[in-house]
């Protein structure tokens, strides 16, 4: 085992000792051997990835599908993209030049705040939250400014979101915003999302809107900052959740093309592409599998039925 030179024991990037490791996943670790237990922890369906789903996946490595992919992403599953935003969302992405395929929703939020960030700047955090964002932003060099949401249901007021604006200055670049929101469940009405956008819409400010959730909704409907606000907001989302994909690692993230052609370098110099077989895969999903999440919602509705509160 390779003992690291002493010389070398202080040379990393510094905005690591901000950062802890993921807490949840710490929890998940050891609570997972006890036997029966039901999680609640990590945002993993425990359905299985549709058969189809499966099938286009396994007939691309049998194919060959081995070479590498554009960067951006297969254009099949880019082309699905955009139909299925348009169908599901209402949302309105060219698929060659406002869509990129990256690897899980993760990448995406990562990619999107490397992109329009410098260090010194802040974004707006509406709490309680996922904790993923803060690691993110701190390691770029940046300061998320901490929004508690608690004394409005968990929803982000224009009111609030304005005089955190006014406090903080112009060194603030973006929000980030995400809706049916971890861990709260809390979905944003079509009003709310309208509210934060006319106040948005007066500054030099991105909206990062992580939009995972969107196809698991229970009784309400979705609607995206991105049809209000298309030309400030980078749109995230991907297959995980609503396919039940988490291993797959395919997300995605949408928005105007010259944002989206700075970003396309940086997904690229990261990752290159996402693995061709699981694009396939979620191409298929996106194009012939719209009932699926229906279907799964209908499973995950019953069960929190079965806990909630009248
Ligand atoms: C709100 C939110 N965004 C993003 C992610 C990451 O998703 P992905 O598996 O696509 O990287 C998760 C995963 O739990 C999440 O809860």
């Amino acid at each position: 085992m390779p003992k690291l030179a002493s010389s070398l024991n202080n040379v990393y990037n510094k905005s690591l000792d901000s950062l802890a490791p993921s807490g949840i996943r710490s929890f998940d670790k050891k609570i997972s051997n006890i036997d029966g237990i039901i999680k609640l922890t990590i945002g993993e369906p425990d359905l299985n990835t549709p058969e189809h789903v499966k099938k286009a996946g396994a007939d691309s490595i049998m194919n060959n599908d081995s070479h590498y992919a554009t960067q951006t992403g297969k254009p099949e599953l880019r082309d699905a993209i955009s139909n299925y935003l348009n169908k599901m969302h209402n949302l309105n992405y060219d698929a060659e030049s406002e869509v990129v395929v990256t690897v899980g929703a993760t990448e995406a939020i990562y990619a999107a705040f490397q992109t329009i960030l410098n260090k010194g700047d802040k974004v707006i955090v509406p709490t309680p939250t996922f904790a993923l964002y803060f690691p993110i932003i701190k390691i770029l060099g940046a300061t998320p400014i901490k929004v508690d949401t608690s004394d409005n249901d968990f929803v982000l007021s224009p009111e609030k979101l304005k005089e955190t604006l006014d406090k903080e200055g112009s060194s603030v670049k973006a929000v980030l915003l995400n809706y049916p929101g971890n861990p709260t469940g809390v979905e944003y009405s079509k009003d709310d999302l309208q509210k934060l956008a006319n106040v948005i819409k007066e500054r030099k400010l991105f909206v990062v809107s992580d939009e995972i959730y969107s196809d698991i909704t229970y009784n309400v409907k979705h609607y995206s900052i991105a049809e209000m606000l298309p030309e400030q907001t980078l749109y995230i989302s991907g297959l995980s959740k609503s396919h039940a994909m988490t291993g797959y690692r395919v997300g995605y993230i949408c928005g105007p093309s010259p944002i989206i052609k700075k970003l396309s370098m940086v997904h690229a110099f990261l990752v290159t592409a996402t693995t061709n077989s699981a694009q396939i895969a979620a191409a298929e999903a996106l194009k012939n599998g719209m009932q699926d999440p229906v279907e799964m919602t209908k499973i995950y509705q019953k069960r929190r039925d079965i806990c909630k509160r009248d």
